[in-house]
This record gives structure tokens, C-alpha cells and sequence, in this order.
């Protein structure tokens, strides 16, 4: 660590703190993949769950639905959630989806593989952007086809900062012979929410190749931009080659529910991707759609709240790294509570998820692990941090990591 003045690291202590009383020891409970995955003492910062309890109005209606029997939810019958849906999607520029373009699914990676398996042969190569949450890569080996990686760049802003950008020429290049691309908006593991200026010309790549694309936005509702979230498909001209994906897991943090959706503007296309999955797809939860529609109606207010917190989180760890660790290299994210860290410069940086778990101990997910086997070496040094934890949590988490790293001088590179 420097000797640089701490930047003003723990909120107002006159300003109430909503997640200052969360509790390693409660946090891990038995039922909690997060917090149980590593020895006691580690903070979790690794997979896509935020520390925070569910937001009240979800566990109010969670708990009304439960006095009612757990029979097959009326999701058919019952456009409730449907109609919210549609609504909230409107306001992301999917407008006028036709009858039969919704569909909900048990969770968003299964559609992943759907649209991997309807939309492609065996054998083909699919498109997609590294670094990227690994299932996007999954869903194409596992089910014999080829990953064609378009590695994203790293540019910079005025103010010196890295920005991850789409690699326009690697993505040219990987395009031959593709008839898919598998897009993250936002983008996990980097945080971007692709601009419009990206989007319209990501738009063009797509008609002048002739692609089809499946959008992967669960984390659309968690930005901390302030422009409206603009959806792929929100432009006409790729509505009908463009299957969306949604659900309320990352947003709401009710992942251990499991549902999602599957939008599209052309009813035969989404038909396509869902006889592609044949009945292995399953259905939702009773939970999951009383959870999502509680979301829809009235989780607005501890969203607005929790995204606040996140942002303040984000900044937090913007300022430490700054002042305590310059020399790693990292952009604050636009979207999600995942920071993706570039610690390439570390002499220990061919094993450093291994080193931050024994010496600084925190658990992070290693960056390889957002590449195809061919492409692992390039994230070798990078690591994903889940910052949706308490302000004091997160503090001391970024002070083990700078008291470990700083035992070793880093390279100049
Ligand atoms: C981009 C993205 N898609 C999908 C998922 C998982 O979705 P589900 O649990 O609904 O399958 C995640 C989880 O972190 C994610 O980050």
C-alpha cells in the first residue's frame, strides 16, 4: 500500500447505511453457493449474487403465495406478468412484440443454448466477444459447435482510463462462416453498456453478414448511466433476427429462483429457438413468476436504493484502487456490481485468483475463466470482482487485496 492519503473511504456516519448491518456469520448460511464455497474467514466477491436481502415487497408476495398451494402456476391464462413485462420492456425500445413473442423460461442460460441449438449447426462457428460470462462459450462447445472469439480492445478515455470497446477488426475477421452472434448488454464481465454509436453499427455489422443475434440484457436494470437502456433489437431493422433475453435474477437477486424470458419480434423465430430446447426446457417456478411480478409492480423503489448503493460501492473501490494500487488497471462499470480488474502487472500474476485467496483472502473468479480454451492465456492476470456486498465488507476486502499485492513490487510494464 502507498502512503497516499485514503480517500474517503465509509459513507456519512449521519447518513443511514442499508446494507451496513449485513453479517458474515448469517451471510453464511448452509443454502448460500456464495458464501460456503470457500473457508470461513474469505470473502466471497466471486459468482453474480449480491449480499443484500430480497426486497420487501418480492418477499411480501412470496409469502402470500405460499398460503395458496404450489400447483402449476397459471402463467398461460394469466397475462400478469406477461403485461408488466411488455411494459418494462417498451421503455427499452421493444415495442409492439407480437402475441406470440414472449416466452418464459426456467432461466437465461438455457436460452442461451436454445438459440445456440436453433439458430446453428453442428460444427459451425458462433460468434462472440471475449472476455465474456463463461456459459456464452458453454452453450457453443457443449453442443458442438465452434467458438469464433472477437476479443474486445482496450481504449481508453480522455481521462486515461482503460474502456473495453467492441474489437471491430477481430470481429470482422471472425465473422466468416457465422450465422449467430451471442451479444452481452450490458457486458459481463467488463461492465460497458454498449453506446448508440456502438449499437447502430454493431446493427450494420449484423444485416451486412446476414447474422442472426441472441441478446443476453439481465443486466440491463442495474446501470448506473442515466440514459434510458437502449435494447438491440430497439431498432427496427434487426427486430426480426434478434432473440432477447431477460429476467429479474440479477436485478433483484432472486437467482436461486430461476426464471427468465426469451422476446422476439418475429413469433417464428422465437418458436424456432424454443423447439430447438423440445421439452427438456421445463417451466418456471410458481415462485419465480410471483417474484418476478412483485419485481415488476412494486420493486422499483429498493432498485432505484440498491443501484444507488452500487454506484457509491463502485466508487469506493475506484477511489482505493487509484490511490493504494495504481498500477491496476481498471475501468468502472457502466452496469452490474462486477469490476473486472487487470493485474497483469503483478509478479504473481499467472496465479493470482490463487494468491488472493490465500494471502489476501477474498475469492474472486480468475479471468481465464471468461475465454474458450484458446484464448485463455490472453486473460491470465485479470480477475472478475463481485462488489455487491456491504460498504465495510467491500473496505476491507480492498485492503487484504492491497496489503498481499503490495508485498511484491509490481512490474513496471
Ligand atoms: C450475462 C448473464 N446471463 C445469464 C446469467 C445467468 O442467468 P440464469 O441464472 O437466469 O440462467 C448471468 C448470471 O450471472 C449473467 O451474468
Amino acid at each position: 500500500m502507498t502512503d497516499a492519503p485514503l480517500p474517503e473511504l465509509m459513507p456519512d456516519a449521519s447518513v443511514a447505511d442499508p446494507y451496513g448491518t449485513l453479517d458474515p456469520a448469517t451471510l453464511r448460511h448452509p443454502d448460500s453457493l456464495k458464501w460456503t464455497m470457500y473457508p470461513e474467514g474469505v470473502i466471497p466477491l466471486w459468482v453474480a449474487d449480491m449480499d443484500y436481502p430480497v426486497a420487501p415487497p418480492i418477499v411480501a408476495a412470496l409469502r402470500e403465495r405460499l398460503t395458496r398451494g404450489l400447483g402449476y402456476h397459471q402463467l398461460l391464462g394469466d397475462p400478469t406478468l406477461g403485461t408488466a413485462l411488455r411494459e418494462h420492456l417498451a421503455t427499452q425500445g421493444l415495442t409492439d412484440l407480437p402475441e406470440d413473442g414472449l416466452t418464459f423460461l426456467p432461466g437465461v442460460v438455457p436460452g442461451l443454448y436454445a438459440a445456440v441449438n436453433g439458430l446453428t449447426q453442428p460444427g459451425e462457428p458462433v460468434l462472440t466477444m471475449t472476455p465474456i460470462y463463461h456459459p456464452f462459450h458453454l452453450a457453443i462447445t457443449e453442443q458442438g459447435r465452434r467458438v469464433a472469439a472477437a476479443p474486445l480492445r482496450e481504449g481508453q478515455t480522455e481521462g486515461g482510463q482503460t474502456r473495453w470497446e467492441i474489437g471491430w477488426e477481430a470481429l470482422e475477421a471472425a465473422a466468416q462462416g457465422a450465422r449467430l452472434l451471442m451479444l452481452c448488454h450490458p457486458h459481463n464481465p467488463t461492465g460497458r453498456v454498449w453506446d448508440a454509436a456502438e449499437l447502430a453499427r454493431l446493427r450494420d455489422f449484423v444485416l451486412e453478414h446476414d447474422l442472426y443475434v441472441v441478446s443476453d440484457e439481465l443486466h440491463a436494470d442495474l446501470r448506473y448511466t442515466d440514459a434510458p437502456f437502449e435494447a438491440f433489437a430497439a431498432d427496427p431493422r434487426v427486430r426480426d433476427r434478434t432473440i432477447t433475453l431477460t429476467g429479474p435474477a440479477k436485478a433483484y437477486n432472486t437467482a436461486g429462483l430461476g426464471i427468465g424470458a426469451m422476446v422476439g419480434h418475429d413469433p417464428a423465430l422465437v418458436k424456432r429457438v424454443k423447439t430447438a430446447a423440445g421439452g427438456l426446457m421445463g417451466h418456471p417456478s410458481a415462485l419465480s413468476v410471483t417474484a418476478w411480478q412483485a419485481a415488476l409492480r412494486g420493486g422499483g423503489p429498493w432498485l432505484a436504493d440498491t443501484v444507488k448503493y452500487l454506484r457509491g460501492n463502485r466508487d469506493v473501490m475506484a477511489a482505493f484502487l487509484q490511490t493504494q494500487l495504481p498500477w491496476v488497471r481498471f475501468s468502472p462499470p457502466e452496469a452490474t456490481y462486477l469490476a473486472w480488474l487487470d493485474l497483469r502487472a503483478h509478479p504473481r500474476a499467472g496465479d493470482i485468483q490463487k494468491f488472493l485467496l490465500e494471502e489476501a483472502r477474498i475469492a474472486v473468479h480468475d479471468g481465464p475463466i471468461f475465454a474458450p480454451e484458446d484464448l485463455k492465456p490472453r486473460y491470465q492476470g485479470f480477475i472478475r470482482l463481485n462488489f455487491a456486498t456491504s460498504r465495510a465488507l467491500l473496505v476491507e476486502a480492498l485492503e487484504r487485496m492491497a496489503r498481499a499485492l503490495g508485498a511484491e513490487v509490481p512490474v513496471q510494464r
